[in-house]
């Protein structure tokens, strides 16, 4: 019996042992998407979820490696062992929880349209955007990217890798809307008052969650637990008055 057991190998230990036996959790994301996670002037990463990470790297008591990905290739990262974990403001959809386990949502977004400030007397709605005429920015892969799909299936839909590229547009005027995040464009617009017309009531739900592989219960077990203590004990309404109120 002990023969045919031991056929069975080690059983698999977890993305959790990996990270203590490595003593680093390598986190996954990608930068430019204020105020989750950005670059400051030193070159440091910075933001809501840099705070989280460095939070709960200090509750495993491992050092933090962060691993800057494109977002359309961030899911394959993942599952390729790139990094431990995805924690990048990514939408919980019934598609991407096929291929990855999310722990509990840490906040709850939804999509919203920033645009050229001429559009502000015509375009009272998301749903007017929908005309042959509009031209819309999107980032590859995003929830934006299918909300604009789905809910302006008539406009023209332009992807840009980084939303740093789509904000441009709008700006420079060569397309008329971008179809974000809400707490992105929140910014973005208040950043360029005057210049761009804000419609800041979501028009998609959409829970923020981190993504993990499958078939790791011990890892969200921890991480599920983690985020009840932060939530808490302050810690969670610290980092979010930091980064979502000031
Ligand atoms: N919430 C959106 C999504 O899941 C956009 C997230 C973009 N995140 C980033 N780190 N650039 O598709």
């Amino acid at each position: 019996f002990l023969a045919i057991f031991s056929l069975n190998g080690p059983a698999f230990a977890g993305t959790l042992d990996d990270i203590l036996d490595r003593g680093t959790i390598r986190v996954g994301f990608d930068a430019g998407y204020q105020p989750f996670e950005m670059v400051n002037k030193k070159g440091e990463y910075i933001g809501f979820d840099i705070d989280f990470a460095k939070q709960l790297a200090k509750a495993m008591g491992v050092k933090v490696e962060f691993v800057n990905t494109a977002w359309d290739g961030i899911i394959p990262a993942l599952l390729t062992k790139k990094f431990d974990i995805i924690m990048g403001g990514m939408t919980v959809t019934s598609q991407r929880n096929l291929r990855v386990n999310f722990a509990d949502p840490y906040i709850i977004i939804g999509q919203t349209i920033v645009m050229r400030k001429e559009l502000a007397g015509t375009i009272k709605k998301p749903r007017d955007l929908n005309k042959p005429q509009y031209k819309l920015a999107v980032k590859l892969g995003t929830t934006g990217h299918e909300a604009a799909k789905r809910y302006f299936p008539k406009a023209q839909i332009f992807e840009f890798e980084t939303q740093d590229d789509a904000k441009l547009e709008v700006l420079n005027g060569k397309v008329d809307a971008f179809v974000y995040d809400l707490p992105y464009n929140s910014i973005f617009a208040s950043q360029n008052e005057g210049r761009v017309a804000f419609i800041a009531e979501p028009f998609t739900y959409e829970p923020l969650a981190w993504a993990v592989k499958k078939n790791d219960a011990d890892f969200l077990n921890w991480l599920n637990n983690f985020q009840r203590q932060v939530r808490g004990d302050g810690t969670y309404d610290r980092m979010y008055k930091k980064w979502f109120e000031s």
